[in-house]
């Protein structure tokens, strides 16, 4: 291991020059993954635009029944239209969505804890890789606690899956964790973002923070950005606008979705925002007259 007291602080990201290796292919990082990644990528992040809108119902895993989603077989065959991915548990797509629709699939393969427990951060690996293969899942999505109690045991779970990913070809998503004793500062998330990426993830998930910017230079995959806490709606399109302005590839958001007391035009303003190029303005502007 590096003498940790000897390394200096990385502070040139180069923020304005565009990532080196893309090739041709429309994933960062991806350009030397072989087909079936790159089906499964392409399946997550629109070929058109490089981007992702991710909806994230996977609560339930831990938090059990959520204000908003008490009914998933009313909730998400509405949602469903309006979003790339469904990210979520197998036992929520297994019994409330239709094997007809076409989205992509975030299958969460990490559980172990619940609201009961005070520390959250000790999971196992829940799902086989033969399971994510019959649910043809577009990628796997692992907890990662970095700086937790149970980092060493979620890095454990993380490499777990990625070595069954990259033998049968499904991408893994890192889910960056925050505990209660972390901080969400950039000095946080470029660390916590590095280690998944240099550990073989292909697909980082994480929250928005200062210097955003330089997170995303400084890893070498896809960041999606969760929405965190239920927001106004004004608000929640704004953080929708930041991060990809800031050059996230996409938005992996719940509570701002299915919370809001209007979850279809919701999803249908961050879609606007993520695929079409609007403005938080004009895409708050788009849901005030839709719900009007
Ligand atoms: C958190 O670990 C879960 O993966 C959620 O899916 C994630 O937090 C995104 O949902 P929200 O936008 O509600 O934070």
């Amino acid at each position: 291991m590096a003498d940790k007291d000897g390394i200096k602080v990385a502070k040139d990201y180069h923020v304005n020059e565009p990532f080196a290796n893309m090739g041709d292919f429309h994933v960062k990082g991806a350009n030397a993954l072989d087909w079936g990644m790159k089906k499964h990528l392409s399946r997550i992040f629109d070929p058109q635009t490089g981007k992702t809108v991710m909806f994230a119902f996977d609560h339930g895993y831990f938090m059990g029944s959520t204000s908003g989603l008490e009914r998933l077989d009313l909730v998400i065959p509405k949602l469903a239209p309006y979003v790339d991915v469904l990210m979520a548990t197998r036992g929520a797509l297994r019994t409330c969505v239709p094997a007809s629709f076409r989205n992509g699939i975030a299958l969460r393969v990490t559980s172990g804890s619940s609201m009961l427990n005070d520390d959250l951060s000790h999971e196992v690996v829940a799902v086989d890789i033969e399971d994510a293969i019959r649910m043809n899942a577009d990628c796997m999505a692992v907890q990662t606690f970095i700086g937790a109690d149970g980092q060493l045991s979620s890095i454990d779970n993380l490499s777990r899956v990625i070595n069954a990913g990259l033998k049968y070809s499904i991408p893994t998503l890192g889910v960056v964790a925050v505990g209660k004793e972390m901080e969400r500062t950039d000095r946080f998330f470029k660390l916590a973002t590095r280690i998944l990426a240099e550990m073989g993830c292909q697909i980082v998930k994480t929250y928005y923070c200062d210097n955003f910017e330089e997170v995303v230079a400084a890893c070498p995959v896809p960041l999606v950005i969760a929405g965190g806490k239920k927001l106004p709606e004004k608000e929640a399109l704004t953080l929708a606008y930041n991060v990809i302005r800031g050059g996230a590839a996409g938005v992996d958001m719940g509570r701002n979705i299915f919370q809001s007391p209007h979850p279809v035009e919701m999803a249908q303003a961050v879609r606007k925002i993520v695929h079409e190029g609007l403005t938080d303005k004009e895409a708050y502007e788009f849901y005030s007259e839709a719900t009007k």
